[in-house]
């Protein structure tokens, strides 16, 4: 039987995720489809009554449902409830499970290119929903320390105790006041929003190396002044656009059970740049 896949949020046009997954059915010879369908906020509820009238197989979650969605969910995976919100659900015979890709979407480029996380310094900038999931992943992996710079404090410091919960040491400091520092890290990430709209780095990368790992989570556009700043010190980069598809192999092989054809779907998404 044909199966039908989506992806709901507002807005949804620019979404790469029909063209992901498309490209997987294609490659497995899967007689499956998958949509973009626009959401508004405030409709969640006659949406996923929507969804399940249609039989869905399977959907993501984006802006800016991710956290509302939990309340229509059967049943929630471990890194759903662990992290507080959900990306992607699979509806069996009308029970929805959900689950969280982003945890295992942001190690899978670590693990892909055998990069070690275990005992390790780690900044992150960011305290918001993409954050906490980066502080989970962290605390599975065993860094040693993270250092979690917001501009807003309170949520750094909110943050910071969940990692300390979750058994990573951190520290919470404003933005503003990471300075020079940078230097001091083996790895650094951008979990805040700066980038999207070609927004200047806010924090300066002087005296990072070739070991230090810079990663951005903001895939569009690909190069952020944040990666060519981190590429000026020859560091070793992780892109936005490698999370994203580390988040779509998981729901790929969540909702069938097989493992992803991982080229094919990077081709794809590639080549919506
Ligand atoms: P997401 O789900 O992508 O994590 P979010 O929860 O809205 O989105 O979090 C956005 C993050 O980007 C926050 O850490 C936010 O900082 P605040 O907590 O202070 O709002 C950060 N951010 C967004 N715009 C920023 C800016 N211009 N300067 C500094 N930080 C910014």
């Amino acid at each position: 039987m044909s199966k039908s896949f989506a992806v709901i949020g507002d807005p949804i046009d620019h979404s790469l995720s029909p063209n992901i997954h498309s490209a997987a059915f294609r490659e497995m010879n899967l007689d499956s489809s998958y949509i973009a369908y626009r959401i508004p906020k405030g409709e969640l509820e006659e949406g996923v009554e929507g969804l399940k009238k249609i039989k869905i197989t399977g959907f993501n979650i984006t802006i800016p449902h991710k956290i509302e969605m939990m309340k229509y969910l059967d049943k929630t995976d471990e890194s759903c409830s662990l992290i507080g919100a959900v990306n992607t659900v699979s509806n069996t015979d009308g029970v929805l499970k959900g689950y969280n890709t982003d945890m295992d979407g942001f190690l899978d480029p670590f693990k892909k290119k055998k990069l070690n996380i275990s005992g390790t310094k780690v900044l992150l900038l960011g305290a918001g929903g993409a954050a906490r999931a980066i502080v989970a992943g962290f605390a599975k992996e065993k860094a040693k320390i993270i250092t979690i710079a917001n501009r807003t404090i309170e949520k750094a410091n909110t943050l910071s105790e969940f990692a300390k919960s979750i058994g990573l040491d951190a520290v919470p400091v404003k933005i503003q006041d990471v300075g020079d520092t940078a230097k001091n890290y083996d790895i650094i990430v951008n979990a805040t929003s700066i980038g999207l709209q070609n927004e200047p780095s806010v924090i300066s990368l002087k005296g990072i190396n070739e070991k230090t790992i810079v990663y951005d989570i903001v895939y569009m556009p690909m190069n952020t002044d944040f990666i060519k700043k981190a590429k000026e010190e020859n560091a070793t980069i992780i892109y936005g656009y490698e999370m994203l598809l580390g988040q779509a192999v998981r729901a790929f092989e969540i909702w069938h059970g097989i493992e992803a054809p991982y080229n094919a779907m990077k081709k794809a998404l590639l080549g919506g740049f």
